[in-house]
């Protein structure tokens, strides 16, 4: 049964000029789910296993430290396994492209180059995820500055196509870039204890500390003129100010939200935005602040347990990345072939699932969301709160 809000036919538009794309900007795009025109998708060539530092322990579950400490440096699950995952990917842009959506791709860069700052010295992690790094607001692209060391300089895959999007006149954004060193992360943050961290987690308290801005963009899900946002295990509270006076400008207001969730990393495998007042709520992980959306007249759609088979290695996420969809419209969702009962979920929501598989692409770490990064979606800054 949906909701009134998403029954009404028409919205609030808001008519200022600067809401419409009136110089075509190549970059645009207001929320989650307006028809996609454009889209980066991950590149899993050269993806490194990290070492097992204290930033990557607190994010990742205990059975696979072994894995970590014993292939650090080398390619991530493998080589045959990356071969697989580059070709499911190769895929899942064919099938964005057979949709009409212009796909773009990050530099392939080695990153298993060691390299040196005056702060720290690590590799590379990988281009997979442009999810994680860039967040396109209207027309400003704009880079996360990351936690992870092994992350720093993930942007520079990204460069050779922002400043092409920079000289066709899309706005461009940089965070200010972190140190890194050892006062960013919490070297006493308890990584075991699960009853700790939920504690901890109640207060605020992550494994990065509060000494510079960190963010990771995809702890940001937007809605128009307003954007939610989770303090997490890469994001703190530093970061989230910056980016509340950086969207305040645009008119745009960023709303903290938390989950019960010990180990937050990543918005949207726990509430991901997928229409006009509709959004996939992880039922393990309900939102604390659920009732801003109730009395907003949103649908909370609780997705089915997922069906990934323990036997598949996950080195980085949970199995909710089933829910971890992409929009390509408001009635088309890009989602797992192999996830039935999801399917069955959009269905019913009168969306139709363009199917593909892409098991071997989720071991490092995301879903279809956070595989990509919209660019370009057709539509408005509007309000759907209001
Ligand atoms: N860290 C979260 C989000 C992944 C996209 C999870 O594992 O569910």
């Amino acid at each position: 049964m949906l909701s009134s809000l998403r029954r009404k036919a028409t919205q609030t538009v808001l008519r200022a000029t600067s809401t419409q794309n009136v110089n075509n900007s190549p970059v645009w795009a207001w929320n989650e789910w307006d028809p996609l025109e454009e889209v980066i998708v991950g590149r899993a060539e050269n993806a490194i296993c990290p070492p097992l530092t204290h930033e990557v322990k607190a994010n990742t579950y205990e059975y696979w430290w072994d894995y970590y400490n014993d292939n650090a440096g080398k390619p991530f699950g493998g080589v045959e396994h990356i071969k697989k995952a580059i070709a499911e990917m190769d895929e899942v842009c064919k099938i964005l492209e057979l949709e009409g959506v212009t796909v773009r791709r990050p530099e392939i860069i080695d990153w298993s180059k060691d390299v040196k700052t005056p702060h720290f010295e690590a590799q590379g992690l990988y281009a997979a995820m442009p999810r994680d790094i860039l967040m396109t607001i209207g027309d400003d692209i704009i880079e996360a500055p990351m936690a992870w060391r092994s992350r720093f300089f993930e942007y520079q895959a990204y460069r050779p196509m922002i400043k092409d999007y920079f000289r066709r006149g899309a706005n461009w954004t940089t965070v200010p870039k972190p140190h890194m060193s050892d006062e960013l992360y919490d070297q006493n943050y308890p990584i075991k204890n699960v009853e700790d961290r939920h504690r901890l987690a109640e207060q605020g308290k992550f494994v990065t500390t509060e000494y510079e801005p960190c963010f990771d963009a995809a702890d940001f899900i937007r809605a128009g003129k307003d954007v939610f946002a989770q303090r997490s295990q890469v994001t703190n509270y530093m970061g989230l100010e910056w980016m509340r006076r950086h969207l305040a400008k645009k008119g745009i207001k960023l709303h903290l939200v938390s989950f019960k969730d010990p180990n937050p990393m990543h918005i949207d495998a726990t509430f991901n935005i997928i229409g006009e007042g509709l959004v996939l709520s992880n039922p393990d992980r309900p939102c604390k602040q659920v009732d801003l959306f109730k009395k907003a007249g949103w649908d909370i759609v609780k997705p089915p347990l997922p069906t990934i088979p323990d036997s598949h290695p996950l080195y980085m996420s949970s199995k909710w990345l089933s829910m971890n969809v992409l929009m390509i419209r408001p009635d088309a969702v890009l989602v797992e072939r192999d996830e039935i009962p999801i399917q069955k979920m959009f269905e019913s929501l009168g969306i139709k699932c363009i199917k593909a598989s892409i098991r071997y692409a989720n071991s490092l770490g995301g879903g279809f969301h956070c595989w990509t990064t919209d660019v370009r979606r057709k539509g408005e800054l509007k309000s759907y709160f209001d």
